[in-house]
């Protein structure tokens, strides 16, 4: 099992910062830094330098890094319009200049949505469903031996409408021998319990692919005191032993080391305290309730 964490490549410069990152986790996924917007701004203009940072720090500490994400609708340039040559060349280009040193891929990432139809996306309108297979395919091209993701959110649940359409969607994938390796779930949740989470990784993982816990948060009230970071320690460790419980279950990733730098009070305001660590970089009641879990 490995435990990983999503970092910014703006904060590596900050000295606890680095070496929680560089001693806590076993592997390391740029946040925005290897998106499309930043690695390819210009169609065949490729730009490297805040991705590499991360990659080199990564390698300095011995770690794996996930590179996320290639084909998804948000931090796309707007000049793109989902054509099969676009795809083509990015998936290419990234993959390619970081053949042999970006051990997995998310090469598509978010393509349902929450009622379980696929998002209307440039890459839809243009190509229709069957662009995430090609993308695959031309992923596992690009880089034989990185392990390739498809990624999402909200379908941690097996009833849900997204939930289902995620299982007919690997399903389909599977049986068109597209060259998906593994399913993460992205895991961004509240204190609420995930219903049947476990009996969804199984199922899932059944279909013949492993499973990854990729962008786990649990997010509190702004004003949050003791006791609801003692029930997000609860919830925390619920989360891990739900993935320690599937044997395909393979790797945990955290989005973001601490609280100072989580993605949540901007999209989810007056909701905060979302990580393992406090914006002072002092361990939570959940980062010991992680530690436990993992062993
Ligand atoms: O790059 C600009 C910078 O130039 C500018 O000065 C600054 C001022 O606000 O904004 C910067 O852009 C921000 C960007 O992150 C890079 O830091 C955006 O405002 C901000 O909205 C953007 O948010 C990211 C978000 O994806 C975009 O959709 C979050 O940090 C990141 O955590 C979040 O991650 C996503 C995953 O990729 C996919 N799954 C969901 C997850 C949470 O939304």
């Amino acid at each position: 099992m490995v435990a990983g964490v999503a970092v910014r490549a703006d904060r590596l410069g900050d000295a606890g910062y680095a070496e929680a990152a560089g001693r806590l986790f076993g592997s390391v996924t740029p946040e925005n830094e290897i998106k499309w917007q930043p690695t390819e701004p210009e169609p065949g203009r490729f730009s490297f330098e805040a991705a590499d940072r991360i990659v080199d720090f990564a390698r300095s500490h011995g770690q794996r890094v996930r590179g996320h994400a290639l084909v998804w609708h948000l931090q796309l340039p707007p000049w793109v319009s989902g054509s099969l040559e676009e795809m083509r060349r990015h998936i290419e280009g990234v993959v390619g200049h970081y053949r042999g040193r970006v051990a997995e891929w998310d090469v598509v990432n978010e393509a349902l949505s929450d009622d379980g139809r696929f998002r209307p996306t440039p890459f839809l309108r243009e190509l229709g469903p069957a662009y995430i297979a090609r993308a695959f395919r031309i992923a596992r091209a690009a880089d034989p031996q990185a392990r390739l993701v498809y990624n999402d959110y909200g379908a941690e649940s097996p009833g849900t409408p997204k939930g289902k359409a995620l299982y007919r969607l690997v399903k389909g994938l599977v049986q068109l021998r597209v060259p998906v390796d593994a399913i993460g779930f992205q895991t961004h949740v509240d204190l609420r319990p995930i219903p049947g989470f476990e009996r969804q990784l199984r199922r899932i993982a059944a279909l013949g692919v492993d499973v990854a816990l990729t962008e786990v948060d649990v997010r509190l009230p702004e004003s949050a005191g003791p006791e609801e970071l003692e029930a997000q320690a609860v919830a925390y460790r619920r989360i891990v032993e739900a993935c320690l419980a599937v044997e395909r279950c393979r790797s945990i990733t955290f989005w973001g080391l601490d609280d100072g730098d989580s993605w949540i009070p901007e999209f989810f305001p007056g909701s905060g305290h979302a990580l393992l660590i406090d914006e002072d970089l002092r361990p939570k009641p959940a980062y010991e309730a992680v530690r436990r879990a993992l062993g």
